[in-house]
């Protein structure tokens, strides 16, 4: 079956960052690095290599800095020309001029909101979403990263596809939640969804991982600008409401997940990537070693 490919991602990037303070107060969270890639480099890179080309970032006051890093620095690269530097580094910053747009969320009313605030520039099209806070990292030599296994899993099946994964039940509370229906391989149906459910109430305990590829009716629901879990306009419910009108699958990402929305999370990141990188990897290595005393 062909389906209309996905050409836009929405990027909410407006939120205050607070878990972060003081770090966040100056600086967007989703600049903070990872070795030295900004959080915002590792979802637009995902979304550049799952063929999107449009990015959507739904920003706030104080969140310049994302756009400047995505800008050309002209001064910084005659700087380093004159100085013979190589500009390979600035490379995964360089968007085709037109393939970044940004709208503001002027009130956080919540995910649900921020992603209603793109709708006209999605249009009338299916469109993928990421949250930064989100770490995805596909496996070394494998299927590639996230977005890229869901549009494949889109392809097949159409619809709307969200990226989910297994978490122990005292976490699931914090997260939405699927019901899920029946599974083929990593696709699995979606029969019901749940923002932020109590332990007891969760359906299951796969929960949504920041990622989603959804039909443009979804902006139509969001319309009504509906409150749910948290006194806040949720994606999830809206999401909720598409069920049974239209396709709806979860993907279970082959690869690995970061929460660095959390301090413990980003420290992981970090860690794990820096053991990754042949330019560090022995080194960082012996320093984990030494600090563990072992
Ligand atoms: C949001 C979504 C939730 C999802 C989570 C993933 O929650 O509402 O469904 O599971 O992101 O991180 P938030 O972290 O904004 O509370």
């Amino acid at each position: 079956m062909s389906q209309k490919p996905i050409r836009k991602a929405v990027f909410p990037v407006a939120g205050l960052g607070t878990r972060f303070l003081p770090a966040t107060k100056a600086i967007p969270k989703e600049m903070l690095p990872i070795i030295d890639r900004p959080l915002i480099q590792y979802a637009v890179d995902e979304a550049r290599e799952a063929g999107i080309e449009q990015l959507i970032f739904v920003t706030g006051r104080g969140k310049t800095a994302i756009v400047e890093h995505f800008d050309m620095a002209f001064e910084l690269e005659t700087t380093m020309k004159d100085r013979e530097k190589t500009l390979e580094v600035l490379e995964p910053t360089r968007i085709q001029p037109g393939n970044l747009v940004t709208v503001r969320q002027q009130v956080p009313l919540g995910l649900g909101h921020a992603i209603w605030c793109a709708r006209a520039i999605v249009g009338d099209e299916p469109f993928a979403v990421f949250l930064p806070d989100e770490l995805m990292i596909g496996q070394p030599g494998g299927k590639g990263g996230c977005m890229k296994q869901m549009v494949e899993a889109y392809e097949q099946v159409g619809g709307n596809v969200i990226s989910v994964l297994e978490l122990p039940e005292d976490e699931v509370s914090n997260y939405g939640v699927i019901a899920p229906g029946e599974s083929r391989g990593t696709l699995t149906e979606v029969r019901g969804l749940v923002e932020k459910p109590k332990r007891q109430d969760a359906p299951s305990n796969l929960i949504i991982s920041g990622r989603y590829i959804l039909q443009p009716e979804v902006m139509r629901v969001l319309d009504r600008q509906e409150k749910g879990a948290g006194g806040e306009i949720q994606l999830t419910d809206a999401m909720a409401q598409m069920i049974g009108k239209q396709p709806f699958h979860a993907v279970t990402f082959d690869g690995r997940r970061f929460d660095c929305g959390s301090k413990t999370g980003f420290v992981e990141a970090t860690l794990a990537l820096a053991l990754e990188r042949e330019d560090m990897a022995d080194e960082v290595r012996a320093m984990a070693r030494r600090l563990l005393g072992c």
